[in-house]
């Protein structure tokens, strides 16, 4: 099966984990909710013993590290991404138990027979996909009758939104991707899965060095023009926007749980 490259951007992104641990490490630093997102997450999930599971673009694998021997009795778990660099970061992060399998796939052409998952998980991945219908039905080909298909997102009122709305004068934009959100992800799933819900993960950030949210900005995707001499500018403004030494930045983050209804 034919594997479509990414578009550059993305593909520039991700070609290792460094970006992704960037961003990652700025929510583990500074989030008031002490839960953390990945374990809200994977107790979100129904795994019965046997179950077969399959996420794509599974990135640097940080839904299952620490978290493999949670999993029921006879299970399988197939990780996927596009990015081979990503696929290395996950096996490094993981190792290779033999219940865990490796494959760089893209979503939109999965080499999977029909009906052959129980949950497919697709997170903070469809917003980069080019064609979402076909990542949507191809989810819904490899699911068993009665499966989940699980996929985290964002909303709009969240970092990139507070980013874009306090440093709109550094030209600073919304860098969020919005093709698929919290709200503008619920139309397309319900063309292809009858049962449509929305999990919200209740968090923000409580951040108290500006370098910080410096380095997250310039990490991402749809900031690589920005010109990295404004950076102090950019830090002190950060500085003069803090409460007692606090920048509270909101976040919003959730997961649709879908299965195909009735
Ligand atoms: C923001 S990361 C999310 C990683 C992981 N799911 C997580 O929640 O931490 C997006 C991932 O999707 C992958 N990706 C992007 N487009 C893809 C596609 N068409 N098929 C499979 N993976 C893709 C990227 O390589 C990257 O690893």
């Amino acid at each position: 099966m034919s594997v479509s490259p990414l578009p550059d951007a993305v593909a520039r992104q991700y070609a290792s984990a460094a970006n992704l641990n960037l961003r990652a490490s700025l929510h583990e630093k500074y989030s008031v909710n002490p839960q953390g997102f990945m374990p809200w997450l994977f107790g979100q999930y129904i795994i019965r013993p046997g179950d077969s599971l399959l996420e794509v673009g599974c990135g640097n694998g940080s839904l299952w590290k620490g978290r493999l021997d949670r999993l029921p009795k006879g299970c399988r778990l197939t990780l996927t991404d596009l990015s081979q660099g990503m696929l290395d970061a996950a096996r490094e992060a993981l190792g290779t138990p033999d219940f865990v399998t490796f494959t760089q796939a893209d979503i939109q052409a999965l080499p999977f027979p029909d009906a052959c998952f129980d949950t497919v998980i697709a997170n903070m991945m469809l917003y980069h996909v080019p064609d979402l219908d076909a990542a949507l039905a191809q989810a819904r080909r490899v699911l068993k009758p009665g499966g989940t298909f699980c996929c985290a997102t964002y909303g709009e009122f969240g970092v990139s939104g507070f980013l874009a709305k306090n440093l709109a004068e550094f030209g600073v934009t919304d860098a969020l991707n919005h093709s698929f959100t919290k709200r503008t992800g619920v139309e397309p799933l319900r063309r292809f899965f009858g049962d449509v819900r929305w999990a919200e993960y209740a968090d923000a950030l409580e951040v108290t060095e500006a370098d910080d949210v410096a380095d997250y900005l310039y990490s991402l995707t749809g900031m690589a023009n920005l010109d990295p001499a404004r950076r102090p500018a950019i830090v002190a403004k950060l500085r003069g926007l803090m409460t007692d030494g606090v920048l509270r930045i909101p976040k919003e983050y959730g997961t649709f749980m879908c299965r195909q209804g009735i």
